[in-house]
């Protein structure tokens, strides 16, 4: 079988045509989506990430700042600054890059993002509210994930899902909202024995694992969807996934490539939830 490619990037355009008119309806209606984000220290990843973060906040119509803070700054300087921008009523959503310098607690920082601000969706009530199934800020990967599930017609309902990957970012959340969708999901992490086993009998194969091409046909059931959050560097500079594409692809029916896969995607439903939080739909 040669695998359907799934396009994050192409989906991703059309989402952010629809994000960009209802932009500009809420401009007209007198708000003016906000995001801030808060980088601390000068990480060249994550400054790049948000520099992607602020080009897709311009183009939908979005309007962004970025507070840049030394790495030396203390915890509660920069708590102080999230419970300012927590009474801003200019400000609808707050995001506070990650990973911070060590001497922050994470924990401590995503707890005082208001929960109705928090766009990462990391906020424990916001993690409540998905794991009993309520509306909610979803985190941004997991929420593209299943958004190109949906848009490709592909429903996950009795099938076995496998996530590689326990990541309070992507693996255990996207396992969660399988669930949701009645998946039999399995959680696989660096110390699953058969780790190949139970990837070869995924229906549905999540890869969010950061290892270049570590899944490879050997690993993959015939006609499975296989979605592939890694995003590896090689030494030549290009960007491969957790999974061995070419090899995976023949036996695959859906596939994720990378890049513009799920990366694109993911910014997206950052965008989709900045403009829900435009909407003062405080879950
Ligand atoms: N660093 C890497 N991915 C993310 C993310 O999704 N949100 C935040 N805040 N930081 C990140």
């Amino acid at each position: 079988m040669a695998a359907n490619i799934i396009d994050g990037k192409a989906l991703a355009h059309k989402l952010r045509e629809t994000i960009t008119e209802d932009v500009s309806q809420l401009r007209q209606d007198g708000v003016i989506p906000h995001l801030t984000v808060i980088i601390a220290g000068d990480d060249p990843a994550s400054k790049s990430y948000v520099r992607g973060k602020e080009k897709a906040t311009q183009q939908t119509g979005i309007s962004f700042d970025v507070i840049d803070m030394p790495a030396a700054i203390s915890e509660k300087e920069l708590l102080d600054s999230i419970r300012e921008l927590n009474h801003d009523k200019s400000v609808h959503g707050i995001l506070v890059q990650l990973p911070l310098p060590e001497h922050i607690d994470e924990q401590n920082v995503i707890q005082t993002i208001h929960p109705d601000k928090d766009v990462d969706g990391f906020h424990p009530v916001n993690i409540g509210k998905l794991m009993s199934g309520q509306a909610t800020f979803l985190p941004c990967t997991p929420y593209g994930i299943m958004t190109m599930l949906e848009a490709y017609n592909i429903s996950v309902k009795g099938k076995h899902a496998v996530v590689i990957g326990r990541s309070r970012i992507v693996g255990r959340p996207v396992g969660q909202l399988l669930l949701n969708q009645d998946a039999t999901v399995t959680y696989c992490h660096s110390k699953t024995h058969q780790l190949t086993a139970y990837a070869a009998s995924a229906d549905i194969l999540i890869t969010a694992v950061g290892k270049a091409n570590m899944i490879n046909s050997e690993a993959i059931k015939e006609g499975a969807v296989i979605i592939d959050v890694g995003m590896n560097r090689l030494d030549d500079g290009s960007l491969t996934g957790d999974v061995d594409f070419s090899s995976a692809a023949e036996k695959a029916s859906y596939i994720t490539p990378v890049p513009k896969g799920v990366g694109p995607m993911t910014i997206t439903m950052l965008l989709k939830n900045t403009v829900q939080a435009a909407k003062g739909l405080s879950y």
